[in-house]
């Protein structure tokens, strides 16, 4: 396993490939890897036959600057984690290397249909901030498949928008949201939570598949069940920033009728925010 810094050296080890006609998939990263990163990776190298890892903590995607600093960054550790699931080159830019000229007068992508719903709503700037550093990510890097996990759902749809919608020859797949025996969501800001947090934690997946039972019952007040929902997760010690059902394929506002749902939740504890959210497919 390689590890490169520019995009000199990465662009030529991917054409050294290609001359060999290897196919490549490619999974963005900030680091800070869990069992829920190299499962993608994992899946990476079931679908391609070369894999590259970016591990770039985007400070444009930070709606808050506090986070950015405080955002766990352990790259050795990575790296040696990512020995083992067939990743074959890292590529770890620095902040200079993509944004050479600073972020502001820097080109902004935008999906605006993803924008003003769910996580777009409540983190202004986040979503131009992921559309843009993976845009240019897909375009450095330009791989066959491109892999990103269900956890972030939104972000998975939107990066979908924004493939179609800018003609980029590569295919996104998803990767299943990977979770610890209590059914909490890997995801690097449980690291925020203490052990009785991690246990609390635990209500909100337990909460999301209430909803999906209640769905699958044959209840169609989902604005009712969302509330419900809310509640429940308040007497858990969980402060609810939404609790949606949503068409999944666009997340436009589902109806009673509607047979392909996504339940999606954000709340806050302590420290951390976290994000989950499950299929429910109606017969
Ligand atoms: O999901 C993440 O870790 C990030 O949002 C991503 C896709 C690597 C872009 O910085």
């Amino acid at each position: 396993m390689q590890s490169v810094e520019t995009i000199t050296a990465l662009r030529a080890q991917v054409k050294a490939w290609r001359d060999h006609k290897y196919t490549v998939a490619f999974v963005p990263t900030m680091g800070n890897l869990h069992e829920g990163h190299l499962s993608l990776v994992k899946k990476a190298s079931e679908l391609a036959d070369k894999v590259v890892v970016s591990i770039f903590v985007n400070p444009l995607q930070f709606d808050d600057k506090e986070d950015l600093s405080a955002y766990p960054r352990t790259v050795k550790a990575d790296i040696q984690m990512l020995s083992s699931v067939g990743c074959d080159v890292i590529f770890t830019p620095s902040v200079d290397t993509m944004y050479p000229k600073g972020m502001t007068s820097h080109t902004h992508i935008s999906v605006p249909d993803m924008d003003d719903k769910l996580c777009g709503l409540r983190r202004p700037g986040h979503f131009d901030g992921v559309a843009t550093v993976v845009t240019k990510l897909l375009n450095i890097v330009q791989a066959d498949i491109a892999v990103f996990g269900e956890k972030d759902y939104q972000q998975l749809l939107l990066i979908k928008h924004l493939v179609r919608d800018l003609n980029l020859p590569i295919d996104i797949v998803g990767g299943p949201t990977f979770r610890d025996e209590s059914g909490l969501a890997m995801s690097s800001r449980n690291q925020y939570l203490s052990e009785k947090q991690r246990k609390q934690a635990a209500g909100l997946h337990q909460t999301l598949l209430a909803v999906k039972q209640n769905i699958e019952r044959g209840e169609q007040d989902f604005s009712a069940l969302q509330q419900d929902a809310c509640n429940k997760l308040k007497l858990l010690g969980l402060a609810a920033e939404y609790v949606d059902i949503r068409r999944a394929n666009d997340l436009g506002q589902a109806i009673s009728g509607d047979k392909d749902l996504r339940i999606l939740a954000a709340v806050r504890l302590g420290k951390a925010r976290l994000i989950d959210n499950i299929a429910c497919h109606l017969a």
